[in-house]
């Protein structure tokens, strides 16, 4: 505001000032008008200015990125936002408020042209502008990503609802199914009283409910494994450590199935606060899952490394991959491709990761293998001074 004030002075004195101060003044506002461009072309959100014709005057880089158009595009002195604008939606609605002047603060909408995004879209007509046809500027956010962050939080608290729900009732089955088993058993001593023919035919059918009820107490017990909340408890540990000590402890099973590991932790790695027992589990899970995936023997490589403050950890098989259909599902509850697969592990080591304030990402090739990308952020304890540091 002040910048408009000083220009309507010096313009009412313009016929006084000489030609070296008035050349100077130029050179001055040129190059302030260059760096305030140069600071809206650092933003994200896309700024643009126009007229209520729809003529173009201003469009900053981010504006352009959004609208598809390329970083180089040079504005003609007749564009028009709406012949720049690819989708339609969005050329509808800046027409509808331009036209009535309308204020409109962060309004949500979803484009699919150049691509899809959810777009916040604000208009202010520019206060002062000195020209006949009113001028706005119009900014626009690319929201697509908090979007996505609050619909997966949605998620997360629909689970969590449900996990504690289902937990009740896996608990209230758990007494139930212990009575059954207890009396399955107490009928199988009366009948071995029974005269042969009865205790032959009786015994095949009691045989086939202990079966069907330690699968079901199998899949309590699982269930209520995966979902008790334990709270993880923090120590300053070394991650390559906790690597180790899962691989030793499915090194039996590693063995038994044809598979090398394959060991490439960096040794620059300093150590950070992590639930060692349970990012041991995370692992074992993954291990696993990499057993599973190569029935026929092969290697998994297990690496660890520092970038910046984050470490990333890589489980990297030679197993079967995982198909499209199934990938966006892995890490659902009691998905599983297997057999005998309970569909649990990966949904509890994204939850530990989650817990580490980290993040798991995979990548697949059908008949190719599997990579899992683990994140964590390094976090220290807050350093202790020593006391004279403390106190002086
Ligand atoms: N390393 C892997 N290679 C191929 N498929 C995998 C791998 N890890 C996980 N999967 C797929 O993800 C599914 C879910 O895994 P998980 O939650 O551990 O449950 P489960 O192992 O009991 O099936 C598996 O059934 C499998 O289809
Ligand atoms: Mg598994």
């Amino acid at each position: 505001m002040a910048e408009v004030q000083f220009l309507g002075k010096l313009l009412g004195r313009i016929d006084r000032i000489d030609r070296a101060s008035l050349l100077n003044y130029i050179r001055d506002l040129t190059a302030e008008n260059e760096s305030l461009k140069n600071v809206l072309d650092c933003l994200a959100a896309g700024v643009l200015v126009m007229d209520i014709a729809g003529k173009v005057k201003y469009l900053s880089r981010g504006a352009k990125s959004i609208l598809g158009l390329s970083h180089s595009t040079t504005l003609r002195n007749k564009s028009s936002i709406y012949d720049l604008i690819k989708d339609e939606e969005l050329r509808r609605f800046l027409l509808e408020h331009v036209c009535f002047g309308d204020y409109v603060f962060q309004y949500e909408i979803e484009i699919l042209l150049p691509h899809h995004l959810y777009l916040s879209v604000s208009i202010s007509p520019l206060e002062g502008a000195n020209s006949p046809s009113r001028d706005y500027a119009v900014l626009l956010e690319d929201v697509t990503l908090s979007r996505e962050h609050d619909r997966k939080m949605r998620e997360i608290q629909k689970l969590d609802v449900l996990t504690r729900l289902a937990g009740g009732i896996a608990h209230e089955i758990g007494n139930p199914l212990n009575s059954i088993g207890i009396h399955l058993k107490l009928l199988e001593r009366e009948l071995a009283s029974a005269d042969p023919a009865t205790q032959k035919k009786c015994m095949e059918l009691l045989e086939v409910l202990q079966s069907e009820s330690r699968r079901l107490d199998r899949l309590v017990k699982n269930f209520l494994k995966a979902t008790r909340r334990k709270f993880a408890t923090f120590k300053t540990e070394s991650i390559n450590e906790v690597i180790d000590a899962a691989v030793e402890l499915m090194k039996p099973e590693l063995k038994s199935a044809g598979i090398r590991v394959e060991l490439k932790q960096a040794s620059d790695i300093p150590r950070f606060l992590a639930d060692s027992e349970k990012m041991k589990q995370v692992f074992i899970n993954l291990i696993k899952n990499a057993i599973d995936a190569m029935p026929k023997g092969g290697s998994l490589e297990i690496g660890s490394e520092k970038r910046d403050s984050v470490c990333v950890l890589t489980f990297r098989d030679q197993g079967t991959g995982i198909n499209e259909r199934d990938l966006p599902h892995i890490f659902e509850a009691y998905y599983t491709t297997k057999k005998e697969g309970a569909g649990l592990g990966l949904m509890i080591v994204s939850g530990i990761i989650h817990e580490h304030g980290g993040k798991i990402e995979v990548q697949s090739k059908v008949g190719k293998g599997t990579v899992f990308k683990i994140y964590l952020p390094m976090r220290r304890e807050k350093l202790q001074l020593p006391e004279k540091f403390e106190k002086g």
